[in-house]
């Protein structure tokens, strides 16, 4: 066993480890997607809604994940199947491991298109074009439309993205994932904070946290919390098994509570402030958003201009969220790289280089999807504006479908297949007796596999979108 420990690799110490999960959480969903669902679902309530889920749900799921990783030093796959040995449903239980690889796919192939944006605002932003254009919004929001709408330039940024996290994960768990984030997660932390500092001092300020706090319950649609409970499991990286990877890497005088509530933690408040910038920004200068999903990238670069050296601070902030996402799309393409590494006997070099360009390429279509190509542009399902086209499409799918369908599954294994012996025995490695382990059993055995279930049955009887 230790052998293939060694040969897999693993993280180099307890803070490698929570470096690399808060690095693969913390990420686009934070920085780009929370502040634009929140907005669009009117703030409070929304939040609350995510903030429970985010407890009662995900960071139980997350420890489920870490636990099944550790025991089966394996990729989502083979983890189901060697630890379903023996019992019921053994051979269905891979399946929940295909579901997450095939998510892992599906969600870098979108995500890196987003992450090609901020390579191009690093640009924009040292060539000084990024000022010029922010002093008026119109303009700023003109050009990031021309911008979405360029065919060329959204395949070519989304190669770069994916040509670098392709590189990283060739380096291998040590040497590529740990070093990249040690340096930058702090950075990406100290920059949020100026931010937050300086919306303190805006006239919208008080407003855009009544915005946050203040629940309006009555606004509050099923696919509202549909949507929150799907983004809990987004942002925290769960559903889909690359927590389970990351696991699989973890050493086990490492305390699986500890790191999922400090992971928790601070993607939650990394969250909260990036909402508590935007939306200040937006009630001071009454800003009018068209299209709430570039908000990071229209409504942001406002604030920049009026901030001592503009141009700089923006440059450094969008190279961050670079970072951010980097640290992200590593983890995606790590679980699908593992599970080929794994179950098809291929080298790291060979699986990741493939799954890259199988990715790549399935990218290209979400990539043409955001106005070049009119077909792709044009299919929206459920016909909200972020649901828009062959991107939107995607990540409504895999955001609230297919990783709470996966945390459903993952939270049913390790409270019902798996034995209290078993869990425990994990759980307790590296943290001695643990008080709340009837709690997280109890959370994972009732309630979040009822709460999923009643909110996707709810939507699945009778969706109302407004
Ligand atoms: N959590 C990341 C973010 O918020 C995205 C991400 C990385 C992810 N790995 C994941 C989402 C695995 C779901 C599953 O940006």
């Amino acid at each position: 066993m230790s052998e293939q420990v060694s040969s897999r690799g693993t993280w180099s110490g307890r803070l490698g480890f929570i470096l690399a999960a808060a690095g693969s959480a913390v990420g686009l969903g934070n920085l780009w997607k929370f502040p634009y669902i929140t907005y669009e679902n009117g703030g409070g309530a929304f939040v609350l809604v995510y903030l429970g889920a985010i407890v009662l749900v995900g960071l139980p799921v997350m420890m489920a994940e870490i636990l099944l990783g550790r025991r089966a030093e394996r990729n989502p796959v083979g983890a189901f199947r060697v630890l379903s040995q023996g019992k019921a449903g053994a051979r269905l239980w891979p399946g929940v491991g295909m579901l997450g690889v095939i998510s892992g796919f599906v969600i870098l192939s979108y995500y890196s298109v987003v992450a090609g944006w901020t390579v191009r605002y690093i640009g924009l932003a040292v060539s000084g074009r990024l000022e010029t254009l922010a002093a008026h919004p119109k303009e700023l929001e003109a050009f990031f439309r021309e911008f979405l709408s360029s065919g060329t330039q959204q395949v070519l940024f989304h190669t770069l993205f994916m040509g670098a996290t392709v590189g990283i994960v060739i380096l291998g768990v040590q040497k590529g994932i740990e070093r990249a984030t040690k340096v930058l997660m702090p950075l990406l932390f100290v920059i949020l904070l100026v931010l937050v500092g300086y919306s303190v001092t805006t006239p919208g300020f008080g407003e855009a946290i009544a915005f946050l706090f203040r629940p309006n319950f009555g606004q509050l649609t099923r696919g509202a919390v549909l949507e929150a409970l799907g983004h809990s499991f987004f942002t925290l990286s769960l559903g889909m098994g690359a927590m389970l990877t990351y696991g699989s890497y973890m050493r086990r005088d490492n305390s699986i509570l500890k790191a999922s509530a400090v992971i928790t933690f601070l993607d939650t408040l990394i969250a909260i402030m990036a909402c508590i910038v935007m939306f200040s920004v937006i009630k001071s200068f009454d800003f009018e958003v068209t299209k709430s999903a570039v908000i990071l990238f229209t409504t942001l670069p406002t604030v920049f201009i009026q901030l001592p050296g503009g141009s700089l601070v923006s440059a450094l902030f969008y190279l961050l969220v670079a970072f951010a996402a980097l640290t992200s799309t590593i983890s995606l393409l790590e679980v699908v790289s593992s599970f080929a590494i794994d179950e098809l006997g291929w080298g790291r070099r060979r699986a990741s280089l493939t799954m890259g360009a199988a990715i790549w390429v399935f990218g290209v279509l979400s990539a043409v999807s955001l106005g070049a190509n009119e077909t792709l542009s044009g299919i929206n399902l459920i016909g909200r504006s972020s649901t828009e086209g062959v991107f939107g499409t995607l990540d409504y799918l895999a955001s609230n479908w297919f990783l709470p369908v996966g945390g459903f599954f993952i939270a049913l294994f390790a409270g019902w297949s798996l034995g209290r012996r078993e869990s425990q025995e994990t759980l307790e490695e590296g943290h001695g007796p643990m008080a709340v382990y009837s709690f997280w059993r109890f959370l994972v055995r009732f309630v979040a596999p009822l709460a999923i279930g009643a909110i996707i049955v709810s939507v699945i009887l009778g969706v109302e979108y407004n």
